[in-house]
């Protein structure tokens, strides 16, 4: 199958849908706010129907296509298939903090051949067609590519992080790695929407990024955008990040700032008395 800029042009305005979609949602009043798998691990109503909507509207388009989405879960069988996070940065969206994002990913196998990430209430799109590098559109059209910052050393390095929907059952939970990391670097700060954090790593805002349990569909997007924008994407041990790995580290590439998160990262874990990361 081929996918050009014509497609990235459909999911950006698939995704403005489900964002307007959302906005609404949360101006009539939300109400049926659930718990999953923790106290602190929320869904709404909007998020269960900012999936449909983008289901339904991209199988319209393309009936071939799968999706595996965060709300329904079901991993496709097709080789081609969306990643669709509905509404990134839910806990914020329910409280009404304005740092959110609806994010779509196109994979083949593990590859990312387009993202779009959305940000719900300023009408800011993300995008990249892989090979073609990443853009920021302002609501009004401008364009702006997006370019990593250069800072070179971490203790100069604005980092963000995001912590787990299982903060209150395990050690293991980024508290150690955000208390070395906050002594070593500029400064550290925790969004809540980890498909927006990552955008501001590939725009330059933030000279990196880490945290331990993402799913695909929070990164899949903000990754693209980070390497086409000359930064680095590693799992905690340095490799390659893909879809299947779960701890990420994402940074503007100079070794000062990424070789030294992930030593940030190996000390403070080496002290845990258990692993609560995924390996693959
Ligand atoms: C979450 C956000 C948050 C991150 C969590 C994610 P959700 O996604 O990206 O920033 O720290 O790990 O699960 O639940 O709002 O879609
Ligand atoms: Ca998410
Ligand atoms: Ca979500």
């Amino acid at each position: 199958m081929h996918f050009d800029l014509k497609d990235v042009e459909v999911v950006i305005d698939v995704a403005r849908q489900a964002g307007e979609l959302v906005r609404r949602m949360q101006e009539a009043g939300l109400r049926n706010i659930k718990s999953k798998t923790s106290a602190g691990d929320l869904v709404t109503e909007a998020d269960v129907a900012s999936e449909r909507l983008i289901r339904d509207a991209l199988a319209q388009r393309y009936p071939s296509v799968g999706l595996w989405g965060e709300e329904s879960n079901t991993m496709p069988g097709t080789e081609y298939f969306w990643l669709v996070d509905p509404i990134d940065g839910t806990t914020n969206y329910a409280f009404g903090l304005d740092y959110n994002a609806v994010n779509i990913a196109l994979q083949h196998r593990e590859q990312t051949l387009l993202g779009v990430t959305y940000q719900i209430h300023t009408g800011r799109v993300y995008y990249s067609l892989a090979g073609a590098g990443a853009i920021r559109r302002d609501a009004g059209g401008a364009e702006t590519p997006l370019l990593v910052n250069d800072v070179a050393e971490l203790r100069r390095a604005l980092v963000a992080t995001g912590f787990p929907y299982h903060s209150g059952t395990s050690v293991d939970n980024n508290t150690a790695e955000f208390a070395r990391i906050t002594t070593l670097s500029g400064s550290v700060r925790c969004l809540g929407a980890a498909a927006l954090d990552l955008a501001h790593v590939a725009g330059g805002a933030l000279s990196a990024f880490w945290e331990g349990w993402l799913n695909a569909w929070d990164a899949a997007p903000g990754v693209l955008f980070v390497r086409e924008a000359g930064g680095r994407v590693t799992d905690y041990d340095g490799a390659e990040w893909t879809i299947a790995s779960g701890p990420l580290v994402s940074s503007n590439g100079q070794p000062g700032v990424h070789d030294a998160l992930l030593a940030a990262i190996q000390v403070a874990r080496a002290g845990l008395p258990e692993s609560m990361l995924r390996t693959r």
